[in-house]
């Protein structure tokens, strides 16, 4: 049968394809992106002919155990066990957060395993980098620096150097020349993407790839690139804080919302392996409006500090709601709750909330803490020291049970809390914590804040 060619057009921004020339591209809605391209049909294979046989499940062997620490166990962990053999690793965040530090100090205790990191910067130059390594205090030949962004210059690169691991800072800066589209455009990023994933793959090289996350919607940010690669670690943290927030939001060899939590220093990052206890130490007591929720991210039980502030409505406008950290719906929701159920006047009031130390958490289990935070502010009482609390709150006011409740508890008996506020239906998980800590196992809002005010007085 003879080969049969036929045209497409293709979006330059982003790939898409059709068989019709269109003015205005329906993925990614550009103006006139698309270039013809001919297309070589291959002839149909016939079925017997099908490339590859099925295995039994049986006689599958699983490579998962190839697994290279990374030198920071907290960065292990979040990857499942250390670097997977033949990975990809996409390294998502804000400009600035220290993805390109994290990267070089992964090299430093990769290289003093006496194996090869090659270190291609799009980015930055060769000297900037050596500034950065000597503020790191690194000083190991097993680093090679390649300051690249043509594709094919870096995947050959990359076969002739044949090193153990490969960073790629950043995926926005790759260029492939077949595609017309600037570096950073969608189909520019997915493609150099897909190519670092086939030379994992078949070299069976782990290979880390930083990506921004541009703020605006994340626009051939990581995001786009999510579905492409193994593992998705986001670098999470603001501006007023040193702490740093390393998330697995997908994970092909662990699990997934993983966290680790690092500090920025003047010598890099350092990891942080109680966070409950550095949080918490920070907390503002004697403070209304301050709650410890005892959380979980991931595997990972962690004690951090809730923040409210109610305060009348100045001008006599619309009334105000901040939030940082958590989810903004969510508070508008337990104020309501707090207004019909507990009967307090809160929604004609301007309300501030915020997650000490830049952490954000989004289960539900912090509500109870959101609630009694805004309640305390609201009715000027002061926590009971050393009281920790979790449990979702419904629109009825009534507590529900969350997971991990075990976990939790005994992270605020270890850290040297001596009450605690837990859903009613979580009441077994603390039968072997009744000596050690106060227990108020609460139905709902109002059982919450009665054993409050109690307590406070
Ligand atoms: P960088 O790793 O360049 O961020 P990214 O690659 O994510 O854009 O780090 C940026 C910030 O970190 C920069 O403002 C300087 C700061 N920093 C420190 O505070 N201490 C250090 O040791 C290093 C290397 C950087
Ligand atoms: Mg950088």
């Amino acid at each position: 049968m003879a080969n049969k060619n036929t045209k497409a057009y293709v979006c330059r921004e982003c790939g898409y394809m059709t068989s019709k020339w269109i003015g205005k591209c329906p993925s990614c809605s550009t103006w006139d992106s698309f270039d013809v391209k001919e297309l070589q049909q291959e002839p149909q294979k016939a079925a017997s002919s099908a490339a590859g046989k099925a295995v039994r499940l049986s006689e599958v062997t699983t490579d998962s155990s190839i697994r290279f620490k990374t030198g920071m166990s907290e960065l292990d962990r979040v990857l499942g066990g250390g670097l997977v053999e033949g990975s990809l690793v996409l390294i998502g965040g804000d400009p600035g957060i220290g993805k390109s530090t994290l990267m070089l100090q992964i090299s430093k205790y990769l290289c003093e395993g006496n194996k090869k990191v090659l270190y291609v910067s799009g980015e930055e130059s060769m000297s900037q980098i050596k500034l950065r390594a000597e503020r790191l205090r690194i000083a190991t030949d097993n680093i090679f620096l390649y300051a690249e962004t043509d594709m094919d210059s870096v995947i050959g690169r990359t076969l002739d150097e044949r090193p153990d691991f490969l960073i790629v800072d950043s995926i926005q800066t790759m260029n492939k020349k077949e595609i017309s589209s600037v570096s950073g455009s969608i189909a520019q990023v997915r493609e150099a993407t897909a190519s670092f994933m086939a030379l994992a793959k078949k070299e069976g090289i782990p290979v880390l790839v930083v990506g921004h996350v541009t703020k605006e919607g994340a626009i051939a940010g990581p995001k786009i690139l999510e579905h492409m690669v193994d593992t998705v670690l986001y670098f999470e943290g603001n501006d007023d804080h040193s702490f740093r927030i390393l998330r697995a939001v997908k994970n092909r060899f662990g699990p997934t919302n993983e966290i680790a939590i690092f500090e920025m220093g003047q010598n890099g990052l350092t990891e942080i392996y109680n966070p409950s206890e550095l949080f918490v130490s920070k907390q503002s007591f004697d403070v209304p409006g301050s709650v410890v929720v005892a959380s979980m991210n991931g595997t990972m039980p962690v004690l951090v500090e809730v923040q409210a502030l109610v305060s009348s409505n100045a001008y006599e406008g619309r009334p105000k709601c901040v939030v940082g950290g958590m989810d903004y719906n969510k508070i508008s929701l337990l104020c309501a709750v707090l207004q019909n159920r507990l009967g307090m006047d809160i929604l004609s009031k301007d309300i501030f909330l915020n997650i000490a130390g830049g952490l954000r958490i989004s289960e539900p289990a912090i509500d109870l803490a959101a609630a009694l935070a805004v309640y305390s502010s609201a009715r000027n009482i002061v926590m009971p020291k050393g009281t920790c609390v979790f449990g979702e709150v419904g629109l009825a006011g009534e507590i529900r049970g969350v997971s991990f409740a075990e976990k939790r508890i005994s992270e605020a008996a270890k850290t040297g809390f001596r009450r605690i506020i837990i859903p009613r239906d979580n009441m077994d998980a603390a039968k072997d914590f009744e000596d050690d800590l106060e227990i108020c196992a609460a139905r709902n809002l109002r059982e919450a804040a009665e054993w409050l005010v109690e307590r406070a007085r």
